[in-house]
């Protein structure tokens, strides 16, 4: 059985540190637990996020899964891998999201030191 996204990150021992797990309002989500080297800084502690598709498209879930990452984990970067949408892309970089990678296949990420903007304008 899939773990909930909280057992996953609290209790890294019986998981890989790659797994599908379950949260409210997502069909599918898949998380890696890494380190990463962001813009010049390494980073210990990274969940990327890859796989991922809401229940309801547009109906808030993502917004409300970062709220609740930054409050619950505040030293996690969140890093969304691999983005091919122009819309959730532009969407990120309103949120506060910085782009990792070329433009061909970008990535995002969120450190914890930045600045987050979960109210659509
Ligand atoms: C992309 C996706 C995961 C975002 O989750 P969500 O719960 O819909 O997101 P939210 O409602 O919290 O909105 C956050 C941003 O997601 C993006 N988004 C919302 N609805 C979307 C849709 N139907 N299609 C693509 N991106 C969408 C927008 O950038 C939005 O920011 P904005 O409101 O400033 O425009 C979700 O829409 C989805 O599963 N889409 C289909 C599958 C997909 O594209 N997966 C992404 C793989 S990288």
């Amino acid at each position: 059985m899939e773990p909930t996204l909280d057992e996953f990150l609290k209790n890294p021992k019986p998981y890989a540190n790659n797994s599908y797990v379950t949260e409210p309002g997502w069909k599918s989500l898949y998380v890696r637990r890494t380190s990463r080297y962001t813009n010049g800084k390494f980073r210990h502690l990274v969940i990327d996020l890859a796989n991922i598709e809401s229940e309801t498209p547009g109906g808030g879930a993502f917004r409300r899964l970062v709220t609740r990452l930054r409050r619950d984990y505040p030293k996690w970067t969140i890093y969304v891998e691999s983005v091919l949408g122009d819309q959730f892309r532009e969407g990120l970089r309103r949120m506060g999201f910085h782009q990792a990678g070329d433009d061909f296949c970008p990535s995002f990420y969120l450190a914890p030191e930045d600045s987050w903007h979960p109210r659509k304008k």
